[in-house]
């Protein structure tokens, strides 16, 4: 079925992870819907543990042994009940995913040339020759210097960066529609991480190409996300545009993580705020805000009753701030309502 003009590329509903674990379920991820448009790119951000991983590997069809309910559609088409089989094809024709660690994709035995022409040959169907020179072709986009050389070697004779460079080249063999990249570049040092950002970027500029980047580090969203997804817990703590994330955080957890960003005014032997306490247990989930046992704006409603994520207009929203029909406005800063702060409208009056 073709999509709908307005529909977005990737259309993710209601999902909940949840794995059987002998301690219980753990509800992984919970009640997630996000989007992401054609050219765009959603950065998910949160701690370790709050699901960024889970999330795409159910989006990718990946998450073995988990119990996934939910739409997740792509270009209009559900993937949610597709067979293993169908799901396949559209993960090596539509969608890719990239990890930290290549050498979790790329096979020691075989060349990386190989690998990439025979990803190619399973989903494009196409000869031997062809996907050989596809590989070559493809190194050489990802900026792998004599790339007909490079594509003869194996991956451990690749540097970090590199090795990072032919997985994208994999990746994007097949002209995928949506690259979702977990931690791409967490292993690297800055200077390569900020060539293989930068390479993604372009890349998507040149194809259109729907980006999912996942991180712990909010420079690295700051740097390349339009839409931002803060995760907490397994849930949506707050969504936005990027430069509303950071110009007007809603959640007292955004602001949290905001804060422990090193500045350029901050003094070197300056120690920079960090976020005490540890992620909520998935296992026996409390009644409340997850985040209330670790928020400095916490009170006794807050362990009482979950707050609902609040759109605020603008793609903006929050599971934290109570916002008044047609309210929103300027300075929400950190206004949680069920701390009994100040609600966007007593901001703004
Ligand atoms: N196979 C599994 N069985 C039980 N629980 C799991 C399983 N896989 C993941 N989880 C749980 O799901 C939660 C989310 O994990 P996930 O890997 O998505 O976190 P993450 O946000 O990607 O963290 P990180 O930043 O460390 O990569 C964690 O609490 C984890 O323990
Ligand atoms: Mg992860």
């Amino acid at each position: 079925m073709a999509a709908a003009p307005t529909a977005p590329l990737l259309d993710v509903r209601d999902l909940r992870v949840t794995f059987t674990t002998p301690r219980g379920p753990v509800r992984a991820v919970d009640s997630l819907a996000f989007t992401v448009e054609a050219g765009r790119t959603l950065g998910i951000v949160g701690e370790s543990g709050s699901g960024k991983s889970v999330t795409s590997l159910a989006v990718m069809g990946l998450h073995r042994g988990a119990e996934v309910t939910g739409s997740v559609t792509l270009a209009g088409r559900e993937l949610a009940g597709l067979s293993e089989r169908e799901l396949a094809g559209v993960r090596g024709r539509r969608m890719a995913m990239i990890f930290q660690d290549p050498l979790s994709s790329l096979h020691p035995y075989y060349t990386v040339g190989e690998q990439i022409a025979e990803h190619y040959r399973v989903h494009f169907g196409a000869g031997r020759a062809a996907g050989r020179r596809r590989a070559v072709d493809m190194l050489g986009e990802v900026g792998i210097p004599e790339p007909a050389r490079r594509a003869g070697e194996y991956p451990h004779q690749f540097s970090g960066g590199m090795r990072q460079r032919a997985m994208i080249a994999m990746a994007l063999a097949c002209e995928p529609d949506l690259l979702i990249a977990d931690e791409p570049t967490t292993a690297l040092d800055v200077t390569v991480q900020a060539q293989i950002l930068e390479l993604i970027a372009r890349i998507q500029q040149e194809r259109g190409l729907g980006v999912v980047m996942i991180t712990h580090d909010l420079g690295v969203v700051a740097r390349v996300a339009h839409e931002v997804l803060v995760m907490y817990g397994g849930r949506a703590a707050e969504q936005a545009p990027v430069d509303d994330l950071f110009a007007d955080p809603a959640h007292p957890y955004t602001r949290g993580l905001l804060d422990s960003l090193p500045r350029l005014d901050t003094a070197d032997d300056e120690p920079l705020p960090f976020i005490p306490g540890s992620p909520p247990s998935l296992l026996a989930p409390a009644p409340g805000c997850a985040f209330a046992p670790r928020c400095p704006r916490a009170a006794a409603r807050c362990r009482e009753r979950r707050p609902e994520l609040t759109a605020y207009g603008n793609g903006h929203g929050a599971a934290a701030t109570g916002v008044a029909p047609g309210g929103g406005g300027p300075a929400r800063s950190v206004a949680c309502h069920f701390a009994g702060t100040r609600t966007a409208e007593e901001a703004t009056r």
